[in-house]
């Protein structure tokens, strides 16, 4: 075969049940004057779909269809990335392989490119598209997936989420990719600003046969991908809050780690017949060594251990932590006699004052960074 128009990725993950009708349906679909490769990236799946799909790509005449194998499950961003890595079209179309997706929608969304667009989107919230035989949980969580991404990450798309979308190989061909978890289509959207977009409605029918792969984990992966493409973004500011709250929050980390340790050592040391006060003290003072050299190693990634300079930054450490502890006693004081709050609301206020002072003031003036960053 030449080099094919159209190259379609379609992943599969025990889709034996599936794959066939959906690899015949994109054979009566897609309009016979062009040339078009079908790319199945299969992930070993123990029901023998990579094996089934061999045996009909050497006894069809009318789709070219070709498997790529890979050992295990290696999630679907990154198998539809493998996929294209082996196509050779100008036009790449990825769907699922469990007839979710109809293929009838694929001559609109290369018309869609042909005429007005880089990447079309197969979307199912924009005007006339819907979704069918979805619990009202999952609906949900689409719909709120969805918010989060065109909050945080501004891109304009109904629907960003969709796993079924077609572009130009142009549009990705600079970019590099995280390929976490399930959304592929988010990524290109946020490295590829500027690219012209366009959403095509269709209906996505849940599938019928087989079982969903999205599981907790999706959740957490989704998650984490939304943080770096935030982090990765464009814009500078972004950039910098994202870095101030991401070390803010390693801070609190080595701080709570801090309080579970002071508290063991003052206990079994008092256990072991130590004067409490003075195991106490040995538990404020081992905390404090840890939460210095893991926030300087951890949080602030500072690997300079030459000797004078790491006493000096601890001499600092110790003095900011006790002048928080201090601040902090004044501020409840305040709040308590002064402003006549209650007293569990006043210590949430101070500690968190005083942590975020502590914070901001070791960042600053023990570890040389600027605030914000
Ligand atoms: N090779 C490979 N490896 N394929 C996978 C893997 C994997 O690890 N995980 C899933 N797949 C394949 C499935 O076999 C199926 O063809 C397709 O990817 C989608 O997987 P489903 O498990 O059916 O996903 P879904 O229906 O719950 O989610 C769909 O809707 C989401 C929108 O809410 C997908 O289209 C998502 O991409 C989409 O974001
Ligand atoms: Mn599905």
């Amino acid at each position: 075969m030449e080099r094919p128009q159209v190259s379609i990725i379609l992943p599969t993950y025990n889709e034996s049940m599936n794959i066939l009708r959906t690899l015949r349906s994109i054979a009566e679909s897609v309009p016979r004057r062009l040339s078009v490769e079908t790319i199945v990236v299969d992930d070993n799946s123990p029901d023998g779909t990579g094996s089934i799909v061999e045996e009909y790509s050497a006894a069809v005449r009318e789709l070219a269809v070709s498997v790529v194998r890979r050992g295990a499950k290696g999630g679907l961003s990154s198998a539809i990335l493998a996929g294209i890595q082996r196509s050779a079209g100008e036009t790449i179309v990825v769907m699922d392989s469990d007839m979710s997706h109809p293929a009838s929608v694929i001559p609109r969304l290369l018309e869609a490119l042909r005429s007005r667009c880089d990447i079309a989107v197969a979307s199912r919230y924009s005007r006339g598209g819907a979704v069918a035989g979805w619990s009202a949980r999952r609906r949900l969580m689409s719909r709120m997936a969805t918010r989060i991404a065109r909050r945080c990450l501004r891109v304009e798309v109904e629907d960003p989420m969709s796993g079924f979308f077609a572009f130009r190989r142009r549009v990705i061909d600079d970019l590099k990719f995280e390929s976490i978890g399930y959304k592929m289509l988010l990524e290109v959207l946020v490295k590829a600003r500027g690219a012209r977009v366009a959403e095509i409605p269709y209906t996505f029918t849940d599938r019928t046969m087989g079982s969903s792969k999205l599981g907790a984990r999706t959740v957490a992966d989704y998650l984490r991908l939304v943080w770096r493409l935030y982090r990765g973004g464009a814009r500078g500011g972004a950039r910098r809050s994202a870095a101030f709250l991401s070390k803010a929050a390693r801070f609190f980390t080595v701080g709570a780690s801090g309080l579970g340790l002071n508290y063991a050592v003052s206990l079994l040391l008092a256990g072991d017949g130590a004067w409490y006060l003075h195991a106490n003290l040995a538990g404020i003072l081992a905390s404090m060594s840890t939460n210095f050299l893991l926030n300087k190693a951890w949080t602030f990634g500072d690997r300079d251990f030459a000797l004078r300079r790491a006493l000096w930054q601890y001499a600092r450490f110790v003095s900011f932590s006790s002048l928080g502890a201090a601040a902090q006693l004044g501020m409840v004081y305040a709040l308590v006699d002064g402003g006549h709050m209650g007293y569990p609301a006043a210590l949430v206020a101070s500690v968190g004052a005083s942590a975020m002072a502590n914070y901001v003031l070791n960042k600053k003036l023990t570890f040389g960074e600027r605030v914000w960053g």
